[in-house]
């Protein structure tokens, strides 16, 4: 097969080398796509320049397409790809993209598996700001002690949009206030989850609200270590984007948030998601 794959970072990321773009747009290429993906987290397509066309056959070619905002009451003009952006001549609510700005992980309150993927082209890329990054909450599983690991086993955090929100919602215009506040389902999902592979990661992120069973400053400062332990410099990647690049990551394995940019650079990002197979199991 002629498409390579170069590690970016120790624990997270790899990069795809091809010599002839076609080979990219194959079966056999989209298996070995996702087996990366489930093995390095992030896999970066470098100014790969995809039309939607591109991205929904590479999307639909790994798995099953899910159209994340309808499943989660977001105001969206997407049909097929959600154009990531906080121009509201396009998008009608961009206060759902002020929370990209925040560590999560996407598909956590809706009520489906989360995605296995994302995956985003880069369409205008910001000169400033704007880069995302990625941390790996299978390698922040990893890196815990054994204790550690097993105080953790059992415990369940309860999710929310508006616990992710909270921290800007006085930015929020009050008139809509609510309406984007109350996006997505309030969902409780365990802290280490066991995937199907045996594999376990974090489930972790803003969104995680207060820890079941614990004093809710107890259980806040809890999650937020591990927050900052999983996106500590080994377990995380931040990529920088150059127009046309394309990155897909494993949603299931993984916490984002884009650094913060002003809506002046025109920063746009196409997305699309493939569904998960798997719900948050302990
Ligand atoms: C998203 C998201 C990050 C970014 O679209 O779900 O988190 O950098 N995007 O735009
Ligand atoms: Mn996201």
């Amino acid at each position: 097969m002629a498409i390579r794959f170069e590690d970016i970072k120790e624990h997270i990321g790899s990069r795809v080398v091809w010599d002839d773009r076609a080979d990219i747009f194959t079966p056999e290429a989209a298996k070995a796509i996702r087996a990366k993906v489930e093995e390095r987290t992030v896999v970066v397509f470098p100014e790969l320049n995809l039309t939607d066309a591109e991205q929904l056959e590479i999307t639909n070619l790994m798995g099953e397409k899910v159209r994340l905002t309808a499943r989660n009451n977001v105001q969206s003009n997407d049909a097929d790809v959600y154009q990531v952006t906080l121009d509201e001549k396009i998008n009608p609510q961009p206060e759902y993209v002020l929370g990209t700005f925040f560590w999560h992980m996407d598909g956590i309150t809706v009520d489906m598996p989360p995605p296995f993927a994302t995956l985003l082209s880069c369409r205008i890329a910001p000169d400033k700001g704007g880069e995302t990054e990625f941390a790996s909450t299978y390698a922040a599983y990893e890196g815990l002690s054994d204790e550690e690991k097993s105080e953790l086993e059992g415990m369940k955090a309860v999710h929310s949009v508006r616990a992710s929100l909270s921290p800007i919602a006085d930015a929020i215009p009050e008139k809509h206030r609510e309406r984007v506040l109350g996006i997505g389902l309030i969902k409780e999902h365990p802290l280490v989850w066991t995937h199907e592979s045996g594999r376990k990661s974090l489930v972790i992120g803003t969104t995680a609200d207060h820890v079941v069973g614990l004093e809710v400053p107890a259980g806040r400062a809890m999650l937020i270590r591990l927050q900052e332990w999983a996106a500590q410099p080994a377990f995380s990647l931040r990529h920088k984007w150059t127009k046309g690049d394309f990155v897909i990551w494993d949603n299931t394995g993984a916490m984002h948030r884009a650094i913060p940019y002003d809506k002046s650079t025109g920063r746009m990002m196409h997305r699309t998601s493939i569904a998960g197979t798997e719900t948050v199991a302990a």
